[in-house]
């Protein structure tokens, strides 16, 4: 299979300053992308923050493997920092071809303990911050008609996580916007898909056993990050588990269900038939809210 390149493209991956994004924008830079390493420099929870040592550190690495790279500084999280970040994109090399928004913060805390100020800030950072730049190339790409879009979500919005509220929420909220996304770029030629990844990184040390996080390595993340950012790439709205070497599409599904008669339906029919209602045999992944409703409105219809 020919070497998938990202020559004349231009990319920039959010929160690259470490972790996996630093991952994501070596490979990026590796295969030919001129690189906005973007990174505030902050603390896991999102505070401290305004270092440009980290994204920096990154650009220099970059630099040094033959590669070209611009540092950005700004925080995600607010819409004047996502402008400026598309404009260093802009500025530096005249376009936005491929967006990775993986900048990411913990507040992690048990529901009954978490403050408004712990909701809050977990989904300014995912949530607006995803949106935010999004929204900052997305006239760029639809001029260019070429855009690849890849966000991040977890594990711990896909299934729930203990202690995870607000992370879940912000998680979950990016598959949505990414659907949307997907549906509205389809056109244009702007491909949005997501990573639910697993990897050795700040986020994770201290939860993951050493010998486990060994066969985590960013890299490994990367590899799907490169190819869903690749021109051959054609999915979009899409999402998919990564780490370790495995990778697996994951997909809301709805089961085949039943119709009860609308002239008798009460409490005691939806439970006589809660076997069939929670049966997923047969169960299907929808490609936009329209297709779902045709199932539902051909069961009813007695189709
Ligand atoms: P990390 O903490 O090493 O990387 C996150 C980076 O985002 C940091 O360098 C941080 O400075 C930067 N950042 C935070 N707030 C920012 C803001 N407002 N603006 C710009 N940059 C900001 O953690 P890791 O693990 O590399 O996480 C990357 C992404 O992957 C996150 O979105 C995280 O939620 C997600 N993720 C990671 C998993 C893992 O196993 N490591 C599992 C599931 C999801």
């Amino acid at each position: 299979m020919a070497e998938i390149r990202f020559d004349d493209r231009v990319a920039i991956v959010t929160g690259a300053g470490g972790g996996l994004g630093r991952s994501h924008a070596l490979m990026l830079a590796s295969r030919g992308a001129k690189v906005v390493v973007n990174d505030l420099g902050g603390s896991m929870d999102g505070s401290g923050g305004g270092g440009s040592a980290a994204a920096d550190k990154v650009v220099d690495e970059i630099k040094a493997a033959g590669g070209e790279a611009t540092a950005n500084y700004n925080g995600v999280d607010t819409w004047e920092g996502a402008q400026a970040i598309a404009k260093t994109a802009i500025d530096a090399y005249g376009k936005v071809d491929i967006l990775v928004n993986n900048a990411g913060i913990l507040r992690d805390i048990s529901f009954h303990k978490m403050t408004m100020e712990d909701w809050d800030k977990v989904n300014q950072v995912h949530v607006n911050g995803t949106m935010n730049v999004s929204k900052a190339v997305w006239e760029n790409m639809r001029e260019n008609r070429y855009g690849r879009i890849v966000n991040t979500t977890s594990a711990a919005g896909l299934y729930g996580n203990f202690g995870q509220a607000n992370y879940s929420a912000a998680k979950m909220a990016i598959v949505g916007l990414s659907k949307t996304l997907g549906i509205e770029g389809d056109k244009r030629g702007i491909k949005c898909n997501v990573i639910a990844p697993i990897a050795k990184s700040r986020m994770t040390e201290t939860v993951m056993p050493p010998d486990i996080l060994g066969k985590l390595l960013p890299e490994y993340v990367s590899a799907l990050v490169g190819y869903l950012c690749s021109e051959g790439c054609q999915e979009t709205g899409e999402t998919y588990a990564v780490g370790g070497g495995y990778v697996s599409r994951v997909a809301v599904v709805e089961a085949p269900g039943v119709a009860i008669p609308v002239d008798k339906i009460n409490p005691e029919l939806v439970a006589e038939d809660w076997g069939k209602i929670n049966d997923l045999t047969g169960a299907k992944a929808f490609n936009n809210a329209m297709e779902a409703a045709g199932q539902a409105m051909k069961a009813v219809m007695g189709g």
